[in-house]
């Protein structure tokens, strides 16, 4: 009888942490050796170590040593925060911004050029690479942008209006979108900071641009070089963001390879908190660059913008490109801003 008993509690030693889960194993004495000493957890008195340490660990013969921790504090504070915290927080950040771009329409309106500024005459803002490169982002970005708000709120949102096995479906093509598009998103980041740094570094127009609120309220447009202060914002944050949620995502994609249970949680508030910060952010660059103000779409569709649009908005920028020879500009009426129409 004694080695079948000798067995059966090997095995579960091997396959079992050696823990006292409230609830699921019934309580047992300790039960002293002939030295005085119980070296099994099972002396652990599981009340005891919750109150003095807020932990239960107990020990585990898995190559995985953090598996022998049951439940910590920084466990507790994460669930909170995954569970609670961050859904608010999120929908607040989001809601409050498309209720801030609507009410911004609504006030301001489109922002147009005035009536026959336009002079038909094209110049090139962006070339075929760098719209590439602008929009194997922004695609990668939204798929991994709705994605993610599923991780938050697809449970709770969709899973109810779906049912449980279509959002499972749902849900498993939504996470391999995410894990595979975080590779193009990655190199999107990379690919901007190299073809836009030069010209995101802060100059002499950046303060009286955020002076002059960016030329979204009133009708002068303060003068700007390629980027306007507001635009370098957005680039640095997208780069500075897409560095951040890099990083923690891919100690995320590969679990445990550099960071400890802690660790991999932390990551995990990085990227909750970066990606939702972003998302804010990028709606309003979305507004900006398509509905919110006329003739902006076409820099990065076509890549050509009507020479009165350059001037009125980025003026410094096309000063820069006519003393390059870049581009042939008629002499434009400074006060205005205007340029005279194409011959
Ligand atoms: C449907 C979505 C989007 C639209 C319609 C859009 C539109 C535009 C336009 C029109 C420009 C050129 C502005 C100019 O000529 O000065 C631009 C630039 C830029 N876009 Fe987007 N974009 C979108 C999504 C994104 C996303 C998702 C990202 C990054 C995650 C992004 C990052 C940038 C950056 C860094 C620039 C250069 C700086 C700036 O103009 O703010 N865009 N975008």
């Amino acid at each position: 009888m004694m080695p079948v008993r000798c067995l059966r509690r090997l095995s579960v030693l091997l396959l079992t942490l050696l823990l006292l889960v409230p609830g699921t194993l019934p309580a047992q004495e300790a039960q002293p050796s002939p030295s005085g000493s119980n070296p099994t957890a099972m002396s652990a008195n599981e009340q005891q170590l919750l109150q003095e340490l807020g932990k239960l660990q107990g020990r585990v013969t898995l190559p995985y040593q953090h598996a022998g921790v049951l439940q910590q504090p920084q466990g507790r504070s994460y669930q909170m925060f995954h569970e609670a915290w961050l859904p608010w927080i999120g929908a607040i950040l989001i809601l409050a911004t498309i209720v801030a771009l609507a009410a911004f329409y609504v006030y301001r309106g489109r922002i147009r050029l005035r009536e026959g500024e336009l002079t038909g005459r094209k110049i090139l803002r962006f070339n075929a690479f760098e719209r590439l490169t602008h929009w194997m982002t922004a695609t990668s970005f939204i798929v991994l942008a709705i994605s993610g708000l599923n991780y938050i709120f697809g449970k709770r949102l969709l899973m109810p209006l779906l049912g449980a096995d279509t959002f499972a479906t749902w849900s498993q093509w939504a996470k391999y979108a995410h894990n595979f598009l975080a590779w193009p998103f990655m190199l999107g980041i990379i690919l901007m900071f190299v073809l836009w740094v030069r010209d995101n570094i802060p100059d002499k127009y950046d303060i009286p641009w955020f002076k002059a609120g960016g030329g979204l309220v009133g009708n002068r447009e303060p003068i700007a070089g390629r980027f306007n202060a507001g635009q370098k914002l957005v680039f640095w944050s997208v780069v500075l963001g897409g560095i951040l949620m890099s990083a923690s995502g891919l100690m995320l994609l590969f679990p445990l390879a550099l960071l400890d249970v802690n660790g991999m949680q932390i990551a995990q508030y990085v990227h909750a908190g970066v990606g939702i910060a972003l998302i804010a952010l990028i709606l309003g660059h979305i507004y900006i660059g398509s509905i919110g103000m006329e003739g902006a779409y076409g820099a990065m569709g076509t890549g050509e913008i009507d020479l009165s649009w350059a001037m009125r908005h980025h003026r410094a920028w096309v000063e820069e490109q006519r003393a390059k020879g870049r581009i042939a500009v008629p002499p434009a009426d400074r006060r205005s801003g205007r340029a005279a129409p194409a011959e």
